[in-house]
């Protein structure tokens, strides 16, 4: 069974609501493309009416981020409950940026991506290496180590749902491209470890995608490359560019 592309686009902190809606009104009729899931994740206020703008489409609204309790004294974070209530289906957990600027670790990760699918929603899991790990040539280590503790206590029925999102932190934003090796390297090897933590046919199923600097560029031959499923897209999401990267293989 061939897996079925997923190109995300992270909306990071841009974009009001009045914004969202003109965006997602431009890029509708840009990224339709039937081999391919779409998914813009923006920011939480952004949510409603960036789903209202986008229904009769094939865009999903997913969120950014959510916080790892059901409800309760947690002033200015979003529930699991109310990101499914809004619509959503995908959320982003650990993304670098959370991990830097937000203290976000490994253990958080993993309470967030236990509570996601405890309410249906399906994580995109982000993991990726700083430039000072890559020359020191731990980034597989690395890599294994944030797979492994994002995934503790993750059933098999859920790791086979689940998107990983492979994200070099010296690729995001920085319009260095990790190289088709580079990155076909480290999402083979994700999905080799998570072979070895759930067997081959959830090593088969589950998806990773590559981001960093993804451009209409870059993404054709990125996205032909046999593990990598699709990608996370920064900058070129919010870019009528980002029709261009959906219909990659057009
Ligand atoms: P970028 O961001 O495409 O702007 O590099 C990717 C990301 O942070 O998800």
């Amino acid at each position: 069974m061939a897996r079925r592309k997923i190109i995300a686009g992270n909306w990071k902190m841009n974009m009001t609501p009045t914004e969202a809606v003109a965006l997602v009104n431009t890029l509708k009729p840009l990224v339709v493309n039937d081999d391919v899931d779409v998914v813009f994740c923006v920011p939480a206020i952004d949510i409603i009416p960036a789903m209202e703008a986008a229904k009769g489409s094939n865009i999903a609204i997913g969120a950014e981020n959510l916080y790892f309790e059901d409800k309760g004294a947690y002033t200015g974070e979003i529930s699991p409950a109310m990101l499914v209530d809004a619509g959503v289906k995908y959320v982003i957990t650990g993304h670098s940026e959370r991990r830097e600027y937000f203290a976000e670790t490994d253990e958080t990760v993993n309470k967030k991506v236990l509570k996601a699918f405890a309410h249906g929603l399906t994580p995109i899991i982000c993991c990726g290496e700083t430039l000072t790990q890559r020359e020191q040539g731990i980034t597989i280590d690395w890599i294994r180590q944030q797979i492994k503790i994002a995934f503790l206590n993750v059933t098999e029925e859920q790791a086979k749902k689940a998107v990983i999102a492979y994200e070099p932190i010296w690729a995001i934003g920085t319009g260095k491209v990790a190289t088709t090796e580079q990155a076909e390297e480290v999402c083979a090897a994700i999905r080799a470890c998570i072979g070895e933590l759930y067997g081959a046919e959830t090593a088969e199923e589950i998806r990773i995608q590559y981001g960093g600097s993804v451009s209409a560029s870059s993404a054709p031959e990125l996205f032909a490359q046999p593990d990598i499923d699709g990608g996370l897209v920064g900058g070129a999401s919010l870019k009528p560019d980002f029709g261009k990267i959906v219909n990659y293989n057009k």
